[in-house]
């Protein structure tokens, strides 16, 4: 199988570049590299790359994930989180090619009682919630053989994560403030990268519609609870030498742009009886995190 993965130089790009199966064909787009660089916002650029390339499938890990930045720069969030996918889907639907985009806990809000399912309403707080939400509404419609996988918190040993941040700031000997009011399901993206592969290769070929999906970190913890549990196990893995003081505080005492969801867990029940596959729960991931640090950040 030939598949086109774009967003190949991202956190998730590059976890399903390096867990990617023997049987497939594997062809990487990122914006200035890969085999295929593409500016993903150049919609002749991306149809150029389609037609010449002709994928089975095609796994979009490009986005705009800029959380924050999200609510003054709307226009481009939106180009690349839901025009983008609504392109791809076209011309997977025409071609009868097999699509995986990926999508977020954030175009949830409120309180449901339970983890969020996946047909559950949406109602995002934020300018990339409504971005991410309209880039599912786009891929529904197109009628495409599309997964729209919903994931959560995503984390690794790259930059530019909650992980790796809080880490950093550990390792420097530096006591950590952090929300202890959001509850969420963090997910490794490692773990996601290769249930990733599982749902493509065990699901494609019954796929007839667009399909939503979630695939989070198994379990449920706030930002503190995460954090206290990092910060204990990088001590014990070895990523830092000392622990230091984890105090929880209120999402007011972080005020950040973007507003975030409270209640942020995912309900993957779906996956499992999609894929007869589970999920690693969010301590297992952690710690098989924790043990590849090096071969990450070296
Ligand atoms: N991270 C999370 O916590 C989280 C949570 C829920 C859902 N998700 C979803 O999971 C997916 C993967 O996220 P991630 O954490 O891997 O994000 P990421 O590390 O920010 O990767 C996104 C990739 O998209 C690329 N990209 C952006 N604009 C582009 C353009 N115009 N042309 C070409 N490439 C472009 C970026 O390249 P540049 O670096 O060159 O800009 C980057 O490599 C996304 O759909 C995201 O919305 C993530």
């Amino acid at each position: 199988m030939k598949v086109l993965l774009t967003g190949s130089a991202g956190q998730l790009g590059r976890h399903l570049r390096e867990r990617v199966p023997g049987s497939i064909e594997l062809i990487c787009s990122a914006r200035n590299g890969g085999d295929y660089p593409c500016d993903l916002v150049d919609e002749n650029a991306v149809l150029n790359m389609l037609d010449q390339l002709q994928p089975d499938a095609v796994i979009n890990a490009a986005a705009w994930t800029a959380v924050d930045d999200a609510e003054d720069e709307g226009e481009l969030a939106f180009r690349l989180n839901s025009d983008l996918p609504a392109l791809l889907a076209d011309w997977c639907s025409e071609h009868d090619t097999v699509l995986l985009t990926y999508s977020t806990d954030y175009v949830f809000r409120g309180q449901p009682g339970r983890a969020w399912r996946e047909h559950d309403a949406t109602a995002p707080v934020s300018a990339y919630g409504q971005s991410k939400l309209a880039g599912e509404q786009a891929v529904l419609s197109s009628g495409a053989r599309a997964f729209l996988v919903r994931t959560a918190w995503v984390y690794s040993a790259l930059a530019g994560n909650f992980l790796s941040a809080i880490l950093a700031r550990a390792a420097r000997g530096e006591n950590l403030r952090v929300v202890s009011d959001q509850v969420g399901s963090p997910t490794w993206a490692g773990e996601l990268a290769r249930a990733s592969w599982v749902l493509l290769q065990r699901c494609a070929d019954e796929l007839k519609q667009p399909e939503l999906v979630h695939i989070a970190g198994r379990g449920s913890m706030s930002w503190y609870q995460f954090a206290t549990l990092a910060v204990s196990r990088a001590v014990a893995a070895g990523v830092i030498e000392q622990a230091v003081e984890v105090t929880p505080i209120a999402s007011s005492d972080w005020p950040q742009k973007a507003q975030r969801p409270a209640w942020s867990v995912l309900d993957c029940e779906r996956y499992e009886q999609c894929t007869g596959g589970g999920l690693m729960d969010i301590e297992t991931s952690l710690s098989a995190c924790l043990s590849q640090w090096d071969n990450w950040t070296c």
